[in-house]
């Protein structure tokens, strides 16, 4: 699928971030510096669509799950990121039907991210690191 290439993609994540800087409950999971996953984030979202797999060629598999155990995520902000997510691809102009192909994929994933109360490491990976 293609969103319109890397700027596009930029502006979403640039957007998107935004969105969860101005809610402080959202902000709270992240680390102070944002930079590095906003980063990883547009990389991500560029090999997603069939760019170029340049994520996996600095970090390796993405194997998302296992990234996100050090960041305490529950329900509600699994919710909160597919909300902020969408409202960042609408900003962007995405057509409907794109954002349903997008989030039939995303509500899932999200989900399957939501860690909270269970007994997991929480100090798996050094972020950067290469998990192959
Ligand atoms: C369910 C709610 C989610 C929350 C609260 C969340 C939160 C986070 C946090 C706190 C980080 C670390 C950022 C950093 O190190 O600066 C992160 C990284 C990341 N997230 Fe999420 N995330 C969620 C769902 C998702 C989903 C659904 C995707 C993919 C579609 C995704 C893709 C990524 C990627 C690619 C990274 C960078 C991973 C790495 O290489 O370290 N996240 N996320």
């Amino acid at each position: 699928m293609r969103v319109g290439g890397g700027d596009a993609v930029s502006r979403i994540v640039e957007r998107f971030y935004e969105l969860v800087e101005a809610d402080a409950e959202q902000r709270a999971i992240y680390p102070e510096d944002l930079g590095p996953g906003k980063e990883k984030l547009k990389l991500f979202f560029e090999q997603w669509m069939g760019g170029a797999a340049r994520y996996s060629e600095l970090y390796g598999h993405p194997r998302l799950r296992i990234r996100h155990l050090p960041f305490v995520i529950d329900e509600l902000a699994a919710g909160r990121w597919l909300r902020y997510m969408r409202q960042a691809m609408k900003d962007e102009g995405l057509d409907e039907v794109t954002l349903a192909t997008v989030f039939q994929a995303f509500g899932p994933l999200a989900h399957h991210m939501v860690n909270a109360g269970q007994d997991v490491p929480r100090d798996a990976y050094q972020p950067g690191q290469r998990l192959d």
